[in-house]
């Protein structure tokens, strides 16, 4: 890629959270789903700490009625944190003001919630000129199996869209945008080469969002995390609603790949944590809570015991 040196790697992040999460009714109701706790903090904290890993320090939520909440969550507290000091409970007083060191945070509002790719077209005059990253907000992977890192640098690159993608099973294809691939000539540069949790890199030839299975080009899914250009905006203005009746993002990206784009996309391996559905949320709050090393021994105990002895199961290692 010959002007690869001069492009700039995304310093910005969107995050679409204006969505109605009816699978989590009545939690809901007033609640938004990305401020649900997974153990101590909301899943909102987890993708923000995921952007912030990466380097991404200017953050756009987009936000819709009632959600409002998410944006004081990343805000200074100064009754709450004078209180905790005057207590001396410095413990807490560092995690109430991590949230708000972690990242500028931004807002637009979503009047109505018509479709991911609908979301995404409020980002257009923050981003600017610029490539940037996408992070749905019910969705993050472990911090010690990164994604954005890679797939950053691989838009740094290649330019165009990256994408990242999970091996489903093929009855699972009707929930997720499959990819057709083919071999890339871009695999990852020497500095992300390596990183646990991450595939091969493939070259997409098609995008489609939700097929059935036997309408499915492949079981790649595309995964919460993007990074996208700027033509984007237009490809979304000139695309009419899709799967769902709604403006998907999904159909915007394969408008610019039948344009010429590059799309490229990493397979992930890693440990992603899914807590948009009541099942996938209650594994994060699981899988968490075991990892933490103030909570994680004596939770495990617990359920073990309770898996064993309650549950009247086998419990397996793996
Ligand atoms: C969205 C996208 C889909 C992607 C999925 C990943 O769907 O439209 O292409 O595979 O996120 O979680 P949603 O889950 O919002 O229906």
């Amino acid at each position: 890629m010959p002007d690869s040196q001069a492009r700039s790697r995304a310093v910005r992040a969107v995050i679409p959270a204006a969505g109605l999460a009816t699978r989590f009714l009545p939690a809901t109701k007033a609640v938004p789903k990305e401020l649900l706790p997974v153990v101590d903090r909301p899943v909102l904290q987890y993708i923000v700490e995921e952007a912030a890993a990466a380097g991404i320090s200017d953050v756009l939520l987009i936000t819709g009625r009632g959600k409002t909440g998410m944006v004081d969550h990343f805000d200074r507290q100064p009754y709450l944190e004078s209180r905790l000091e005057a207590k001396g409970d410095l413990e807490r007083l560092a995690a109430v003001k991590h949230t708000s060191e972690l990242a500028e945070i931004y807002t637009c509002r979503q009047g109505e919630p018509l479709g991911l790719g609908h979301a995404i077209s409020y980002a257009e005059s923050h981003v600017g000129q610029e490539p940037f990253a996408v992070l749905l907000g019910d969705e993050f992977v472990d911090t010690d199996e990164p994604l954005l890192p890679a797939m950053l640098e691989l838009q740094a690159r290649t330019g165009g869209i990256v994408l990242a993608f999970l091996e489903v099973d093929w009855a699972e294809t009707s929930r997720y945008g499959i990819a057709s691939v083919e071999k890339a000539e871009a695999p990852l540069a020497a500095g992300v080469a390596g990183t646990a949790g991450l595939g091969d890199v493939f070259r997409v030839t098609g995008l489609v969002e939700k097929p059935p299975a036997e309408k499915a080009p492949s079981n790649l899914a595309v995964v919460g995390r993007y990074v996208l250009p700027t033509e984007i905006f237009d490809a979304i203005r000139r695309i009419k609603p899709g799967a769902g009746d709604e403006i998907q993002l999904t159909d915007a990206m394969a408008l610019l790949l039948a344009e010429g784009v590059p799309v490229h996309g990493i397979v992930y391996r890693g440990m992603r944590y899914d807590t948009g559905q009541p099942l996938g949320y209650l594994q994060a709050v699981v899988q968490l809570a075991t990892k933490r090393p103030d909570l994680g021994p004596a939770f495990t105990d617990w359920l073990i015991n309770y898996v064993t002895n309650d549950l009247g199961g086998t419990p397996t290692t793996d």
